[in-house]
């Protein structure tokens, strides 16, 4: 259901643009005039151009008339036909560096939309008690379009020479440094001229205007790097993100072999952003959580922030300096600076041990996601950018990818790795590529066929489960398709095995091999770094529990994670869980634990229903993390290793999990007295009511959770009141993971109202608060109620916006009954015509029935093994 688009750079390639705007904070206009000098490649030039109002516009100096044509392109047909002047064109071309034929002249005026968050926007804050607004750009993937004329394509890389005109008060930034900047004498306006930019793609130009405070820092070799915030931040918690910024650079300037393109890079925290930073070359904008880091930020907090400007400034190279050539290889770029956002922070802070967060976030929802049917592959024709929107599925563009990079860095050997990327970048900067250019320079230097290697993993859906039989000395390997509904396809998949037995192939393209075992030790996939999961057979397998604790963490966290997508899917019982996880009772590791908390949630979903099964998994949940609770306790201490921090937070979830054991009515059966964490919990909040900035980050959204449940109206009015006020972002996201635990019908009513306030909920948040809410059981009707009755609003406020699907996709992830699955299928089936929604509509289903049969086939065995 392509539609095809015809490339404007078919018509008209530009060398450079020289755009001038004005546009001032609180304004909802902006003025402009750009002219633009290429070579004319068709009969007429063609731009694109959206909501904006042209005027006096030329082509050669000769007033050009223009024609609307669909997909936002304009063409212009001048009244007479003329040349470019030939003085004029000697003159463009000294200045572009490349011969032109043609010169465009655009005056024009566009509007500052409110909630839209791409084009030019405004971003609102508070300050010293006063409203205050600054403008910022969000161009990725065609929104450069909406603030002026331009052949608005990756492929079509120019040079621009851009002037900003705004409120002589007003800091004013782009992706160069300012060149010139003057006041005018009656002090209404200021004009900040840039240096020009090297040949870059549209998306990625950039301008803030605003009020903002900054801290400084250089590189090695000498780059600029700054932080900005708005005034109402904290000068502090900028410190975080200059450090790991500067290092950032400074790691991919030797890793890359090639040096930081731009005199400076600029990183600045937006208040509105819709969603979580965004590359542009040497402007590189965040929403507020995304950079800053406070005393109170919990570990995982900052270890997100570093992995984003990581990412970021990974795409100053892969992305900015050599681009993809279309929207079809989008996956590449973000499946690269993902690879590189958690390569580079272990290089900076190795005692994070990054890539255990890798494996219990990214690697676990690429794996959840990748076993649905209907999932997209990673790489997916894209004929227009309006369906980049329906690609998005960053467990697969992300997450996926990510780990194809992954498996290939191990596999081809990291000297190779780096040797090939050195050459991509020598050979391809300032251009644009394709994925076949990076798979053919890493396959030289590692003198492997990487394209033939990575072609199914890209281009189908899907990953294999692999069954691993031992009869005698002989291990038999058999691939086929994982899918949760139990299916399963003909694909075949070259799999890197990574076997901890030396007589297995390193790859395995067949269907089936078999092999001489030569120990009595058989593991697949050691390391954790390939695409797939193992089914041992009982005997392989239970040879593996009784060696767990031998293991490395991520041999750990991979066998629970197998076993929870073998139950799953049926290929297993999910019953197993109970006992891998008693096998793992002196467990320390905080990644595996992660994972073992996640198995609790599995089981805990198949019992929901039942509450004596449930309380019996609260005790087993109690017994394993009690010992840990003892040595821990509530509150953080002075000599906490970074495993304590974070072991801390899933113990004291796991305790407060534990004590709150249910009636038959599912309401909680135990007083408060009865509750000893849950008491200290709730009397820890009391104590530090007044100062929540105080509470550490990594506490936080379980304090503040425990608060709201059992706390009064007043404590919600309090929380809602703070919410406000605050200009504390992630204080605002820890209270949202409070409020969004309310259980009571009054109350859950009254955080429903607020989803629409956009003074209380920014337009940037919604998605926390209403996934937050429907994954409450207690207020999953209501927030599905809202769903329904608000449709129009949300297709009004959030159609077109890259995260659209969230919706679709949240409730897919959720809902687990027949009833659910109807009422689902009676709101979304309807929008399925909409291309943003489809696949999400699709996999929701898929997932939803697959998660219905799952608790009907494993209920009774879980149950009766929990009530053992
Ligand atoms: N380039 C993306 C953001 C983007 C992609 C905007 C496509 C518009 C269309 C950016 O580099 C990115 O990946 N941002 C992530 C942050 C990530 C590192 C957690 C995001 O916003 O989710
Ligand atoms: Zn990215």
């Amino acid at each position: 259901m392509t539609k095809s688009v015809n490339q404007l750079i078919n018509y008209f390639r530009p060398s450079g643009y020289f755009l001038s705007i004005d546009a001032r904070p609180g304004e909802r206009e902006f003025q402009g005039v750009v002219y633009i000098a290429g070579v004319k490649t068709g009969k007429f030039v063609r731009l694109h151009a959206k909501g904006l109002t042209l005027e006096n516009v030329r082509v050669n100096k000769e007033l050009a008339e223009v024609r609307y044509l669909e997909n936002d392109e304009i063409e212009l047909i001048p009244e007479k036909e003329t040349e470019l002047d030939r003085d004029y064109a000697k003159e463009l071309a000294e200045r572009w560096g490349e011969a032109v034929d043609t010169s465009i002249a655009i005056e024009f005026s566009g509007k500052i939309t409110e909630g839209s968050m791409h084009g030019l926007y405004p971003c609102k804050y508070e300050f010293e008690g006063e409203s205050r607004e600054l403008l910022a750009t969000q161009f990725e993937s065609h929104h450069a379009r909406e603030v002026f004329p331009c052949v608005d394509e990756p492929a079509a890389k120019a040079k621009f020479l851009c002037q900003i005109n705004t409120d002589p008060k007003y800091t004013v930034l782009s992706n160069m440094p300012s060149e010139v900047d003057i006041v005018l004498e009656d002090d209404t306006k200021r004009h900040v001229t840039f240096q020009m930019t090297p040949k870059m793609s549209t998306y990625l130009l950039a301008f803030v205007i605003g009020d903002l405070k900054k801290i400084s820092g250089k590189t090695k070799s000498g780059v600029d790097v700054n932080i900005f915030a708005t005034p109402a931040q904290s000068a502090s918690n900028l410190n975080f993100a200059l450090g790991v910024a500067i290092r950032s650079i400074d790691f991919y300037d030797e890793y890359f072999g090639v040096p930081y393109p731009l005199p400076k890079s600029d990183h600045v925290a937006l208040p509105d952003f819709s969603s979580g930073a965004m590359e542009n070359w040497g402007l590189i904008t965040y929403r507020e959580t995304c950079l800053l880091v406070g005393d109170s930020t919990s570990l995982p907090a900052k270890q997100f922030t570093g992995t984003v400007i990581a990412h970021e400034l990974a795409h100053q190279w892969f992305g900015n300096l050599t681009t993809m050539e279309w929207w079809n290889d989008l996956w590449l770029n973000e499946s690269f600076a993902s690879l590189m956002e958690h390569y580079a922070i272990d290089q900076i802070y190795p005692d994070w041990k990054i890539w255990q967060n890798f494996e219990t976030q990214e690697v676990v929802s690429a794996l959840r996601r990748d076993a649905i049917s209907g999932v997209q592959s990673i790489q997916q024709d894209v004929e227009h950018p309006d369906e980049i929107s329906t690609l998005f599925d960053s467990a697969i563009v992300y997450a996926k990818g990510e780990r194809m990079l992954r498996m290939l860095q191990v596999l081809i050997g990291e000297d190779a790795f780096r040797a090939g990327l050195k050459s991509y970048f020598e050979r391809y900067s300032y251009k644009n590529t394709v994925a076949a250019d990076l798979w053919s320079e890493l396959g030289s230097a590692a003198s492997f066929n990487v394209s033939e290697l990575m072609n199914n993993w890209l281009t189908k859906p899907g990953y294999p489960v692999i069954t691993a039989k031992c009869t005698g000395d002989t291990i038999e390997l058999e691939q086929k398709r994982f899918l949760t509904d139990g299916k399963t396809d003909e694909t075949l998949w070259r799999i890197p095995l990574f076997s901890s037995d030396e007589n297995a192939p390193r790859i395995m393209s067949d269907k089936k091999i078999s092999f001489q075992s030569s120990s009595n030790d058989f593991q697949l996939n050691v390391g954790n770094f390939s695409h797939f999961i193992t089914h041992y057979d009982d005997k392989l397998q239970s040879r593996l529990n009784d060696r767990l604790s031998n293991f490395t963490d991520s041999d750990r966290l991979k066998i629970i994670n197998e076993a929870i997508m073998l139950g799953r899917s049926g290929l297993a019982s999910s019953a197993d869980l109970i006992d891998l996880l008693k096998v793992l009772k002196n467990e320390e590791s905080n990644a595996v634990w992660d994972l073992m908390s996640l198995a609790i949630g599995d089981i805990r979903r198949i019992v929901e229903d039942d509450y004596i099964a449930t309380n019996n998994l609260k005790r087993l949940a109690g017994q394993l993390a009690g010992k840990h609770f003892d040595r821990l306790g509530i509150l953080p201490d002075s000599d906490d290793n970074d495993n304590d921090i974070k072991l801390r937070s899933t113990i004291l979830s796991q305790m407060i999990f534990a004590e709150d054991t249910l009636d038959a009515s599912g309401d909680s059966d135990r007083p408060l007295d009865e509750r000893p964490v849950t008491k200290s919990v709730l009397d820890l909040f009391t104590e530090y009511k007044y100062k929540l900035n105080e509470i550490s980050g990594d506490i936080r959204p379980t304090v503040l959770a425990v608060a709201v449940r059992v706390g009064d109206n007043e404590t919600i009015d309090f929380l809602v009141n703070t919410y406000k006020s605050t200009s504390d972002a992630e204080l605002q996201q820890d209270i949202t993971a409070g409020l969004t635990s309310v259980r009571k019908s009054d109350q859950i009513d009254r955080m429903i109202d607020m989803f629409k306030l956009s003074d209380v909920i920014r337009a940037q948040d919604l998605a926390y608060w209403f996934s937050w809410m429907l994954s409450n059981r207690f207020a999953r009707t209501k927030t599905w109620e809202w769903l329904k009755d608000n449709w129009p609003w949300i297709e009004n406020t959030f159609g077109g916006d890259k995260s659209f699907d969230v919706f679709p996709r949240c409730a897919g992830q959720i809902f687990s009954n027949d009833q659910m699955l109807n009422e689902y299928k009676e709101l979304f089936l309807p929008l399925r015509s909409e291309p943003a929604l489809k696949r999400a509509i699709d996999v929701g289903i898929n997932d939803i029935v697959s998660r219905i049969d799952w608790i009907k086939r494993d209920y009774v065995t879980v149950a009766n093994k929990l009530n053992q």
